[in-house]
């Protein structure tokens, strides 16, 4: 394995409904980033339609390229490698990231290299002021997904518990559906919880009588759904179980968190992906960590949800794996546990 020297990377992320990009340079950290959610385009259906995902990320990616260029005030010659998503994720929304990453790469005479998604969450709080320390326990909760691992090093990853089911965004995303309240659904399930009553409903935490740290959520989501058939929905009753199903779905995200610290005995939780920008996630995670003595770490809002400069970064220490070669191949389900070592 070559050792990694400095470089510039441009970060190119597609796995979902985001097209970010980004450059990070690994002398002087992040130079600039830019988003386009494609929230707008999903909405009337409720949810993110893979087709029109693909489309649109191959209609934003050079305009975002251009802008972060001008950004960051550098010149495409001072890249020196092109980092993109390539699992897991929606097949085409991958495939448009990957086909443009190479297609940059082979014209500027750069490497490009493949990221793995969780790995670019996993990695976000790295870009903070004050990053954590390796080892550490990562959280990671998005709308894919949803486990625990403990971290040694970047590609040292073990995976303690994971979803058997719902990823607890899916769960949040699904519920808010049944609720009404529109896509996406965690932001507008967080929001209506904090006009709920906290006492309406208690729904049941999911797994935490049996050892071990996996997850279930799809049973969140029905108890939420035999609730709304159960009561005549108004728009407190609505707000009330939006409490309950968050408090629940925080709770077990807790208690897991708790017991794979004790467990593993490190002494630093690293929360990211898209559910880490919950405010009540963050309240409850905080209380539990002061109390046995843990540090805590997130990355900034923005980086909790997808975003091109967890990507960068990423490319950026992973830049000397590059394959040479023009071809390449998107992995939509990909284990953290394949990746090498850097
Ligand atoms: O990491 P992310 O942007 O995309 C994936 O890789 O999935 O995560 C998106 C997920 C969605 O399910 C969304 O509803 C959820 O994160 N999410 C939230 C909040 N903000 C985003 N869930 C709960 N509370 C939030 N404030
Ligand atoms: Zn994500």
């Amino acid at each position: 394995m070559t050792k990694a020297v400095p470089n510039r990377v441009l970060g190119i992320e597609t796995s979902c409904d985001d097209t970010g990009v980004a450059i990070f340079d690994s002398e002087q950290g992040l130079l600039a980033h830019a988003l386009y959610s494609q929230i707008e385009t999903h909405r009337e259906y409720g949810g993110v339609v893979p087709e029109l995902a693909a489309r649109d990320h191959i209609r934003k990616v050079i305009p975002l390229v251009e802008t972060v260029l001008e950004r960051a005030g550098c010149e495409r010659e001072s890249i020196t490698g092109v980092a993109y998503t390539s699992g897991p994720g929606l097949a085409g929304a991958l495939l448009a990231g990957s086909a443009v990453a190479k297609g940059l790469a082979f014209s500027w005479g750069v490497p490009a290299v493949g990221v793995h998604h969780m790995e670019g969450h996993m990695l976000a709080p790295m870009l903070e002021d004050k990053p954590p320390q390796f080892p550490f326990i990562a959280l990671l909760v998005s709308g894919g997904h949803t486990l625990l691992a403990e971290v040694k090093g970047i590609g040292e990853y073990r995976i303690l518990g994971q979803t058997l089911d719902d990823a607890v965004g899916e769960a949040f995303d699904k519920t808010a559906k049944i609720l009404g309240l529109g896509y996406p659904g965690g932001p507008a399930m967080a929001k209506a919880a904090e006009l709920g009553n906290p006492t309406r409903f208690k729904f049941p935490r999911p797994m935490i009588d049996r050892p071990g740290l996996d997850f279930s959520y799809s049973g969140l989501k029905t108890f939420a759904l035999n609730t709304v058939e159960k009561e005549f929905i108004d728009q407190q009753t609505v707000c009330d179980i939006a409490y309950a199903f968050q408090d629940a779905a925080v709770d077990t995200l807790m208690i897991k968190c708790k017991r794979a610290l004790l467990h593993t005995k490190v002494r630093r939780l690293v929360v990211a992906g898209g559910v880490g920008a919950n405010i009540r996630l963050r309240e409850q995670l905080k209380i539990m960590t002061d109390k046995i003595g843990c540090e805590l770490f997130y990355p900034r809002i923005d980086f909790c949800t997808d975003n091109g400069a967890m990507i960068a970064y990423a490319g950026s220490k992973r830049l000397h794996q590059a394959s040479p070669d023009l071809s390449f191949q998107v992995k939509p389900r990909w284990s953290l546990e394949e990746l090498l070592p850097i």
